[in-house]
């Protein structure tokens, strides 16, 4: 059973081909309407389900539209419509859709919702986001600075703002596809230890620094994202905006990375707050096409979970 439950726990060779592959998917598929099949429609007769406990706009349409292109068929579930949201348990859940689908991707509050959906389930299970990582996100930045830049090997990325499920997995990437890290914000909102230190451990190059303005020195990518995540409370809103604001991506902290440095964002965003609609439009910022290339990449990660 192949599931694609985080970037740290695929082996990187894996990885690498699927961004590869994830390449070939969207070159092939140049200049054809969005709702066209892809020539081999590798996911002919498979049946997709598609849930979500929390919100979405790229995931949602993104997983959807990809599975159509591959000749396959989705169902776009709601936690809270379905009886997992009414006290069935997870592994129940897993066990029966295992009998109707041929993949599950699951967005959840808890990443031991996804572990439970995986272990139970008979059919390969994707993360579409947890409280603590969003691997597809990363897949597809990664699809997308290659792209614009060439190999992210050997590069610095630098992440501003709070330590997030995006970071976390942009903090595995940087051990899997071999590129330097930078964290700055408040220690308070640092990324989890656990996650520096099995980096760390790899030999993967994680730097802490609390100045934004040293930390972006050098840097080929800035990446940021929102300063309130789905998972975090709303009563935290105020003290987060407050400690985040000096980490704010503006025109500023950009203008002391590399020239060529790109900015970019998983969205959805808060313009003027995380960073400002001067960057998010401006020539360096890369936010739609990462945007795009999570259905590519999404459709050579389900590829891969599916042996196509
Ligand atoms: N970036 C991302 O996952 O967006 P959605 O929440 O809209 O799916
Ligand atoms: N960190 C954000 C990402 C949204 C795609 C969240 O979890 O809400």
């Amino acid at each position: 059973m192949t599931h694609f439950l985080d970037i740290n726990t695929t082996p990187a060779d894996d990885l690498r081909a699927i961004i590869d592959q994830a390449k070939a998917i969207k070159n092939a598929r140049a200049g054809l309407p969005k709702g066209a099949l892809d020539a081999d429609a590798p996911l002919a007769g498979q049946m997709v389900a598609l849930i979500f406990e929390k919100p979405s706009t790229r995931t949602r349409v993104s997983f959807d539209v990809g599975v159509r292109q591959m000749g396959g068929q989705t169902m776009v579930l709601s936690g809270q419509d379905m009886q997992l949201g009414h006290g069935e348990t997870i592994a129940d859940t897993a066990r029966v859709l295992s009998r109707y689908v041929d993949m599950i991707m699951i967005r959840t509050f808890e990443e031991a919702t996804l572990q439970e959906m995986a272990e139970y389930a008979s059919v390969p299970v994707i993360n579409g986001l947890t409280n603590r990582t969003h691997p597809c996100q990363i897949m597809a930045d990664i699809l997308t600075f290659e792209e614009h830049r060439g190999p992210i090997a050997g590069k610095k990325v630098v992440w501003s703002g709070d330590g997030n499920n995006v970071c976390a997995s942009f903090i595995h990437a940087a051990g899997q596809f071999g590129f330097d890290l930078t964290f700055t914000g408040p220690q308070t909102l640092d990324p989890e230890a656990v996650f520096v230190e099995e980096a760390r451990a790899k030999g993967v190059n994680i730097t802490i620094e609390r100045d934004a303005r040293a930390a972006v020195e050098g840097a080929d990518l800035i990446v940021t994202d929102t300063w309130v995540s789905m998972h975090d409370p709303q009563s935290a809103r105020e003290r987060r905006h407050n400690q985040l604001r000096p980490y704010q991506v503006n025109q500023d902290l950009m203008a002391l990375a590399k020239p060529d440095a790109l900015f970019m964002h998983c969205l959805p965003a808060h313009r003027d707050e995380e960073a400002t609609t001067a960057v998010m439009d401006g020539p360096n910022s890369v936010i739609f096409d990462e945007a795009e290339n999570r259905l590519h990449a999404q459709k050579a990660v389900m590829r891969y979970c599916l042996g196509k």
